[in-house]
C-alpha cells in the first residue's frame, strides 16, 4: 500500500525559492519527512513533481486509482486548473492538498482554490510542517478504514 505525493510547477526550487515564504526544506527533505510518517503506518510513498499539468494528471491516472491516499501542493495549479481538479474528481481517493503559505494572506489571484471542493481537506499556512500534518491526517484515515 502506498501514499501519493503530488507537487506542481516550481516545487522543484523548494529551499532556494522565496525562503522567506516557502522555508528552507528542499522537495527531497518534504518527501522524506512524508516517507518517516507513512513509514510509521507500513505504507510506501510515490512521488512525482511536474512543471507541466498534464504530465501530473498522467501520473495520478496510473497511480492515482490504488493509492491509499493523495497528497498534494498543486503550485498555482491550485488556483486554477480544472483538469486537476476534474482529475482528481474521477480518481476518487481521499486527497488532502497542502500550501506551505497562508495563500488567503497573499495576492488575490491566490484566494481562489479550484481544488476544494474534490479534496478531503486543506493545509495552509503552516509551512513544510504542513506536509506531516497532512500525511498523518491520510496515514491514520487510512489505519481506522481497515480495523
Ligand atoms: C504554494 C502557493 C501557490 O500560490 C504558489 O503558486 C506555489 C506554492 C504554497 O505551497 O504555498 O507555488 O502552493
Amino acid at each position: 500500500p502506498y501514499l501519493i505525493v503530488v507537487h506542481g510547477p516550481n516545487l522543484n526550487r523548494l529551499g532556494v525559492r522565496k525562503p522567506d515564504t516557502y522555508g528552507r526544506r528542499t522537495l527531497p527533505d518534504v518527501i522524506a519527512m512524508v516517507q518517516t510518517v507513512a513509514d510509521a503506518y507500513g505504507l510506501d510513498v510515490r512521488d512525482v513533481q511536474s512543471n507541466h499539468e498534464g504530465a501530473l494528471i498522467d501520473f495520478l491516472q496510473q497511480h492515482g486509482p490504488e493509492a491509499v491516499g493523495i497528497l498534494i501542493n498543486p503550485g498555482a495549479f491550485g488556483h486554477y486548473s480544472y483538469a486537476l481538479r476534474d482529475c482528481l474528481e474521477d480518481i476518487d481517493r481521499p486527497t488532502v492538498e497542502v500550501h506551505i503559505s497562508n495563500v488567503h494572506k497573499r495576492e488575490s489571484f491566490r484566494h481562489q482554490l479550484v481544488l476544494s471542493d474534490v479534496v478531503l481537506g486543506q493545509v495552509v499556512g503552516l509551512g513544510t510542517d504542513g506536509y506531516r500534518y497532512a500525511a498523518e491526517a491520510l496515514c491514520q484515515r487510512w489505519q481506522q478504514q481497515r480495523s
